[in-house]
Parts: structure tokens; sequence; C-alpha cells
């Protein structure tokens, strides 16, 4: 099968730089989501009609599966299908789907395919308004003869509500001999891909329609709020789908996921959560109001805490990290980890049972089992032009408002006190502090304002 999408059209009421396929649903650009669909059909080769937006189409993508070709000018969708004709072989059935049209399914593309055998199958639905589509003309028994746009349609013909959805299959032989006969006399002036319908009715073809499963996979997005409604009927559909597998989706209509999100048994998800790239949650997951996840994997029963964010981060199982922490690239978390409030950790992996519950920085370190970092640690792992390693061994107690100036070391059960600005390594098993002694000055008065002379 040859898949032939169309994606010249210009998108003016988006009122945006962007060129309009390239404007994101889910994270991922419009024409993004239909090139999926057609790669779950397994075509031979995808065809890419492009135009309006330029270079910066076919540059957002790629494949060796992809054919681009230029249309220019934009005579309409015949002459759009037409420019990918000599790319196409005649043995094989083509398939047109529109790159404006990003949530259409591959089980409802395998349907009209399935429809169209070796003839022409038309997608098609019934609306109650069906203004602005291309009619599906019938005859007296039912069958279809003929697809007329809007403005060439008679008011008798208006009143069918049975509308084109733009999606076709035909076999690309007759498709090029049907397109070569093509005319733009219309109320248009355009090549109408539709009117190879009639022309195939003539040539004895059978043309079939089908139908989608839900007749928003055949919406089009034309404008920003279009391209909303696009993206709450795309988040809603995914909410459905994690609830079928189980999943606890405290309120379904408040979670987003751009990517893929993949669980396990027993995870529950609570309101406005964002999933970005893939994330994996292990079974007994519980993830907090307001959490922003992205390319990460969480262990068994670990929970996160409300309004955290975490980055290509690996935790480990019953870890419980924030509320308010955040995770950046490189974080490897061994088993029951905790991260509480204000922590903030980079590149760094720390070993199972340790705990940094307030106000820390942890970038560049290796960190061993049952470390405890106290409140207002920070590895200063930069100096400026480099940045160096921090290695706190196991069993490490490291006191409060603490600073390592990396690279530094602290040995197994090495204490660190309260204050301490470490710049040398920590021998194991004592205690180590950089802290002014403390004194007392008896008798000392604080000074006092003077009185302006009267
Ligand atoms: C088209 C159909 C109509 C159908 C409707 C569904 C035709 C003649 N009409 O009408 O029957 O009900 O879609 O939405 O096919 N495009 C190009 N090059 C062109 C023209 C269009 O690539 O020269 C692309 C557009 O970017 C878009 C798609 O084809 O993705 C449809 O074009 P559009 O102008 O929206 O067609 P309609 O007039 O709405
Ligand atoms: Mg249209």
């Amino acid at each position: 099968m040859e898949v032939i999408v169309l994606a010249a059209g210009q998108g003016k009421r988006m009122r945006s730089n962007l060129p309009k396929v390239l404007q994101p649903i889910a994270g991922r650009p419009l024409l993004g989501h239909v090139l999926d669909t057609a790669r779950e059909l397994s075509a031979r080769r995808i065809c890419m009609v492009y135009g309006h937006g330029g270079e910066a189409v076919p540059a957002a993508f790629s494949g060796d599966d992809l054919a681009w070709v230029k249309q220019e000018p934009q005579l309409g969708t015949g002459h759009a299908v037409q420019q990918a004709l000599p790319l196409l072989d005649d043995g094989e059935m083509a398939l047109v789907l529109y790159g404006d049209v990003p949530l259409i399914t591959a089980a409802t593309l395998r349907r009209l395919l399935a429809a169209a055998g070796e003839g022409v199958a038309v997608l098609t639905v019934e609306l109650d308004d069906p203004h602005g589509y291309g009619r599906i003309i019938r005859d007296g028994a039912g069958r279809v003869a003929a697809i007329v746009e809007e403005k060439d349609a008679t008011p008798g013909q208006r009143g069918v509500r049975e509308v084109n959805t733009g999606i076709i299959a035909a076999p690309v032989g007759a498709l090029r001999r049907w397109l070569a006969q093509v005319r733009n006399d219309n109320a248009q002036g355009e090549y109408y891909l539709t009117d190879i319908v009639g022309l195939a009715v003539a040539d004895g073809v059978p043309v079939a329609t089908a139908s989608p499963a839900h007749v928003w996979e055949t919406l089009g997005v034309n404008s920003k709020a279009q391209l909303a409604e696009l993206e709450r009927i795309h988040q809603r559909d995914i909410a459905e789908r994690l609830m079928t597998e189980g999943v606890t989706l405290i309120d379904p209509s408040r979670i987003d996921v751009r990517g893929t999100l993949v669980c396990g048994r027993d995870v529950e998800i609570d309101v406005n959560c964002v999933f970005e790239g893939r994330v994996e949650l292990g079974d007994g997951v519980r993830i907090g109001a307001n959490c922003v996840l992205r390319n990460a994997r969480i262990g068994a029963r670990s929970r996160l805490l409300p309004f955290s964010h975490v980055e290509d981060t690996e935790a480990g199982e019953a870890c419980q990290i924030g509320p308010y922490s955040r995770t950046r690239p490189g974080t490897v978390l061994g088993a029951d980890v905790h991260l509480g409030n204000f922590v903030e950790v980079k590149n760094s992996q720390i070993a199972d049972h340790s705990k940094a519950n307030h106000l820390a920085y942890v970038g560049d370190a290796t960190i061993g089992s049952r470390v405890n970092i106290g409140a207002g640690t920070i590895t200063c792992n930069y100096d400026g032009a480099h940045k160096h390693r921090t290695v706190i061994e196991d069993d490490v107690f490291i006191g409060s408002d603490t600073q390592l100036v990396a690279p530094v070391t602290v040995g197994r059960g090495a204490t660190l006190g309260a204050g301490t600005t470490l710049t040398r390594d920590a021998p194991a098993d004592e205690l180590t502090l950089s802290r002014a002694r403390q004194v007392t000055v008896s008798g000392w008065k604080r000074p006092q304002k003077k009185k302006p002379a009267s």
C-alpha cells in the first residue's frame, strides 16, 4: 500500500508563523500524528505533499519511508495527489490522508481498506450540520454515485447529511487514469480529488464507504480553538485507555500525556499531572497533584508528592519524592530514597535508604546507602569553569548547612558537623567540621540610637 498525506494547505486562521501541520497536539506536530498512524499500517512508502510552510515541514521529520513532494501552486486536492503519482506503483492501493486530521486511527483505516478491496472506498460520516463538506450522493439503490462539494451542490444535494471526510482509498493505476481526466470547471476552479468517485462509477468500479469508530477521528484543525478542542479529545481518549488498563485517575479530564505513559497495576495519578517523553510507572506507584514527569522510570510503590518535577530520572522501589522536589537529567535513585521539599538532584546516583529531606542541591555526586543529607546541604560542583564530583560513601551523616566543595570525598561512616565547608576529603568514621569556635562576649551592649539635641 502507498500512503499519500496532503499537507500543502495554508492554515491562515492559525495566525501563526509555525506552519499549520507543525502545530502540536500532545506535544507532537499534527503531521507527526498522521505519520505515526500511517506507519502502524506498514505502508510501502509515505508520500508527503507539502507546500505552504515551505521546507520547515520536511525538515521536521525523518525516515527512509518518507518521500516529500512539493505542490506549488496549490490547485486542489486532486492536483495535490497528482504530484505524488510519479512516485507510486500502479499495482498498489493508495490511501489518501490529510496532514491536518491528526486523530484518525489505524483501526478505522484498516476498515476503510477492507471495504475498498481492489476498488474505491470513501470514509464518510453523518453530520447534523454538514455545511462546508463534500456530500455523498447515492443512487436509487443506495450505491455511491458521486461526491459534490458544498459550493457546487444543488439545494437538494445540500440536504444530504452524509459527508466526505476526505480520506479515500483507491488503486494507484486507476487513480492515475481518473486524475488525468479531472477538470477544474467548478465553483472553486480547483482540481477536486473527489471527482474520481464519479469517474470510478462510470468505469464500473464499485465505490464503497466506511465510517470511523468515532466522528472525532475525522475532525480537521484550522484554528487554535479547534487545536485545543482536539487536544482535549485526544487526552480524554488516552485517559480512557489508561483507566481501561486499571490506572486510577482522580480526574480523567485533568491529565496530559505528551508521549508514552506505561503503568503497572494499581497506579494512582492525582490531578494536573503532565507526562512527557516515555514515562514508566511501576506497580502501586502514586503520583501526587501537579507533578511533571519527563522521560522517567519510577519503581514499584514509589510516591511522588505534589508539585514535583522529574526529568531523565530513574527511581527504584518505594522512593518518596517531593513535595516540591526537582530531579534533573542523570538522576538515578536506589530503593527507599527520600527527597523532600526544595531538593534538587542532577547527574547523581543516590543508593538505597538515603535521604535528603529538605532544601538541598545534589549535583554530580555519587552517594552511598543510608546516607543522611541535612537541610541546606549543597554540593559546590562548579568552579566557574569545570564540574567536579562529590563522593559520599555509605552511612555518612551530613550536618545541616554544609557545603561540599568538589572534588571531595566523604569516607564511609563519617559525620560532618553542621555548617561545615568541606574543601578536603573527610576520613571514614570520624567527625569532621569546619566552624569558628563559639564565643560569648559578656557585658557587651547593643549600640543605642543617639537622642536628637533638644
Ligand atoms: C475537502 C474535500 C471535501 C471534504 C473535506 C473534508 C475535495 C475537493 N473536497 O474539502 O469533499 O468534505 O475536504 O474536510 O477534496 N490540500 C493540499 N493541496 C491543495 C488543496 C488542499 O495539500 O491544493 C490539503 C489541505 O492542506 C488539507 C486537505 O488537502 O489538508 C483538504 O483541503 P481543504 O482545502 O481543507 O479541502 P476542503 O475544501 O475542505
Ligand atoms: Mg477543509
